[in-house]
């Protein structure tokens, strides 16, 4: 599992290993738009402000997906232990 800092919302949750941010961040009544859920459509994309992403979306070129500034939170993960996401 992993934390996920949302510095609009002052809230820090932790997503599990079966969990996607999108619905734990729902859960926690931070709601982000999301529509295709499978990392196609880009709805749910979100700016990174710290942290290492694990991107398993399907939209971001590899140049994007290594500069980490954005991620599509219905599908991509956290490559260290904690995200810093602008929600
Ligand atoms: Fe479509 Fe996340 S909801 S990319």
């Amino acid at each position: 599992s992993f934390e996920v800092e949302c510095v609009r919302s002052g809230r820090t949750v932790t997503v599990g290993p079966d969990e996607s941010i999108v619905d734990v961040l729902d859960d926690a009544g931070i709601h982000v738009d999301a529509s295709c859920r499978e990392g196609v459509c880009g709805t749910c994309e979100i700016g990174v402000l710290d942290g290492v992403v694990d991107h398993r979306d399907f939209l971001l070129s590899p140049a994007e997906q290594e500069a980490g500034d954005v991620m599509m939170i219905c599908v991509s993960r956290c490559a260290s232990k904690r995200l810093v996401l602008d929600v």
